[in-house]
């Protein structure tokens, strides 16, 4: 059966915002040591920065970088990372029982957003695990204020006199979480939270805030959790955040692939929370989402892998490889997030580099792109302008997680200049999915380009030693003629279509 949906620029859902495009640089293994900081590699530059690595966050197109933790912000003493960095002390972080040399810091992740372009937003958490109100405006005031006070001063003593001016602020990580250093109960989160949010923006009314939601819609406190948090601080915060990791369990693949149908039902879950909240309090204001740790991750394995750690410095830690599959989930995860453009305005990748991430590194050797680095900066090359609302008709196959689910999964998005990308998945292990569009009020004629990342082997890995295994290539026979396109998608495939 052929899978069908309708196109027309009357019904769209909204507009992307390019911070849905972010990612996430955390402490943890060697994301930032030997992933982009390496002083002494072939490629790195004066400050330590890899090059090669530089080359393809680029190229990948994130937005937003949000630091430095993640679990490892719980207990981060963020007067530990800047100065002379010879003075700097080595720590304890107890999120990944590891050791933090502390020789890459706050000026040095302003310094490499820098390089990597005006793209680039910083996106900054605050201790909220360990520390409060007080440690989190000393971190403002060193990063934005511009000068005349004991830690502006400081900074530019340090060597930055310019302010970071960092708008975009997480209050906490995760608080929910009872690994989470320093976790609280949601009332004891929601009030830290407002005092913090309220403080900070006594010195700046106009930062934008993210008050942490729930580690995953599983948790028990989730819902309530939002609801009560958000009652605290609805005035206070821009965003509420959501984080979701996803695998296999018992190797079940076709509920992995319907992945996208617990995010979706997270966000929109969400979504009905914050309104509930803002309907209570009788307030014009929406908040929004930020979805910012998303990704596939083979998490069983992680957490024995960090209890056998001995305070080493930066391990080789959550160092997933993605197969063809996982990059099909992945694509399918960012087409959730695009279908949710109206109310999901940041997302970040967790991670960027080596730490379950799109780029792989080796210690003295080169980068390389893992499966899912191609949806990614193909969604962020493409997925710019206004998401049309897509309602798929589609065959069906029966997942044990959830019940039904669609084979095709699918968004497009509309750019400025009319030209309109296509973004599909086909989640059928066995079979080509025909595919059948209308297109209505739209001034298209051509089919630039059809794009597939799919393999015959769906366990095949880009690697150390076969680092192009996997790329994406070129779909014959897609057409566009009399307001239809038509299109196979290959069996396990993400697919992206391009227009004008
Ligand atoms: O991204 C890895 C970890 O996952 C983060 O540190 C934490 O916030 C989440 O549980």
């Amino acid at each position: 059966r052929t899978a069908r949906f309708t196109l027309d620029p009357a019904f769209t859902v909204g507009e992307v915002n390019p911070r849905l495009f972010g990612s996430f640089v955390e402490h943890l293994g060697r994301c930032v040591y030997t992933g982009i900081f390496e002083p002494g590699h072939p490629a790195a530059d004066d400050d330590g920065i890899r090059t090669d690595v530089l080359d393809l966050v680029r190229e990948l197109g994130v937005t937003a970088i949000r630091y430095p933790g993640g679990n490892f912000v719980s207990g981060y003493k963020w007067e530990d990372s800047v100065g002379p960095v010879e003075d700097r002390p080595r720590r304890l972080d107890l999120a990944w029982r590891t050791t933090e040399s502390n020789r890459f810091g706050l000026s040095e992740y302003i310094a490499f957003l820098k390089k990597v372009g005006p793209q680039a937003e910083p996106m900054m958490a605050v201790n909220l695990g360990t520390r409060g109100v007080a440690e989190a405006l000393e971190l403002q005031e060193y990063a934005n204020h511009p000068s005349g006070t004991a830690l502006s001063d400081l900074r530019a003593e340090h060597g930055d006199k310019d302010p970071f001016g960092i708008r975009l602020w997480c209050l906490g990580n995760e608080m929910d979480g009872p690994w989470q250093t320093g976790h609280k109960t949601a009332e004891e989160y929601g009030r830290l939270a407002a005092e913090t949010a309220r403080a900070m923006r006594q010195i700046d009314p106009d930062l934008e805030l993210v008050a942490c939601g729930s580690s995953g819609q599983s948790m028990e406190t989730f819902a309530a959790w939002e609801a009560t948090v958000l009652q605290e601080t609805y005035d206070l915060v821009d965003h509420i955040s959501l984080h979701a990791y996803y695998e296999p369990h018992d190797g079940d693949v076709d509920s992995f692939l319907a992945s996208a149908v617990d995010m979706e039902s997270f966000i929109e879950n969400v979504v009905a929370t914050c309104d509930h909240v803002g309907a209570r309090l009788k307030s014009k204001k929406k908040i929004n989402l930020s979805f910012d740790e998303w990704n596939v991750w083979y998490m069983a394995k992680t957490q024995a892998e960090v209890s056998a750690l001995d305070w080493p410095e930066a391990p080789r830690l959550l160092e997933d490889n993605y197969s063809v599959t996982d990059a099909v989930v992945f694509g399918s995860l960012l087409i959730a997030l695009l279908r949710h453009a109206d109310r999901v305005t940041v997302a970040c990748l967790a991670q960027l580099v080596n730490v379950i991430a799109p780029i792989m590194t080796e210690p003295g050797g080169p980068a390389w792109r893992q499966t899912t680095f191609f949806p990614f900066a193909q969604a962020s090359k493409y997925g710019r302008g206004e998401v049309l609302d897509v309602r798929v008709d589609s065959p069906t196959y029966e997942t044990k997680k959830y019940g039904e689910a669609d084979l095709l999964h699918a968004t497009a998005v509309r750019a400025e200049d009319g030209s309109v990308t296509v973004f599909a998945v086909n989640r059928s292990r066995t079979e080509s999915l025909p595919l059948d569009v209308a297109l209505s009020g739209l001034d298209l004629s051509e089919v630039v380009e059809h794009s597939a990342l799919a393999d015959a082997d769906p366990d095949a890995r880009n690697t150390l030693a076969e680092p192009e295994r996997v790329v994406p290539h070129a779909v014959d026979g897609t057409a566009l003629s009399d307001g239809r396109l038509t299109a196979a998608l290959e069996p396990l495939s993400w697919n992206v279509i391009r227009l004008r």
